[in-house]
């Protein structure tokens, strides 16, 4: 028996998105990001308010990184949420993280995180029903320690928060249940 439930949009996990800019003076902004995804094999959508200092970095210089927050940065990744760079010039240096200019895009890497995407905005999109930037992936950064002997990240050591939407809680991910593309094929 199934109950209606007084809650609309309903998607679990959501991921724990770094994403970092810089401004017109070259300081570096990070905030939290839950409502984004990969919307091709080399894009992003991030829907982000055009409030926050981060949606007016990446209007100026074209660029973001996007980063995974693993569990180890719990504390950081909610502080970058919480915080806002229109209202602290020092948010980021607050964090006590460090941050290195991407060699490919005019954005911050910020070295505490262990999976960097580098990014190229694309595309502003300002509808009726949703307002959210599309950027492109021209390069991807890992730690090497995330790597397996196949080059191939491995998620037990990336150790990636996810956000429960629910509860507004951070969990890590579990273990693996199965194969795409393969757990379904007895039934076809
Ligand atoms: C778990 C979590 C997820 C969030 N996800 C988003 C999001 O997807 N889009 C958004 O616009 N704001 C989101 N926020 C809020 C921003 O991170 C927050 O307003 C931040 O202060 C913006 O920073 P900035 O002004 O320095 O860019 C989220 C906050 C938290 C704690």
């Amino acid at each position: 028996m199934k109950k209606s439930i007084n809650i609309k949009a309903a998607i679990y996990p959501m991921p724990v998105l770094m994403v970092a800019t810089y401004d017109e003076n070259g300081t570096v902004d990070v905030m939290n990001a839950a409502w984004g995804t990969q919307c091709s094999s080399d894009k992003l959508v991030l829907c982000l308010s055009a409030r926050h200092k981060t949606a007016k970095n990446l209007r100026l210089t074209g660029a973001c990184t996007v980063a995974l927050a693993d569990a180890a940065h719990m504390k950081e990744a909610d502080y970058f949420g919480i915080a806002s760079g229109n209202d602290m010039a020092d948010k980021f240096e607050r964090s006590g993280l460090t941050a290195v200019k991407s060699n490919l895009v005019n954005a911050p890497v910020i070295e505490e995180f262990p999976l960097t995407m580098e990014c190229e905005l694309l595309e502003e999109i300002d509808g009726a029903n949703l307002h959210c930037f599309i950027v492109k992936v021209v390069g991807t950064l890992a730690d090497e320690r995330i790597l397996k002997e196949d080059g191939k990240i491995c998620v037990h050591r990336l150790d990636a928060l996810t956000f429960n939407q629910f509860r507004n809680k951070y969990f890590t991910t579990g273990e693996k249940a199965g194969d795409a593309w393969g757990a379904g094929k007895e039934l076809m």
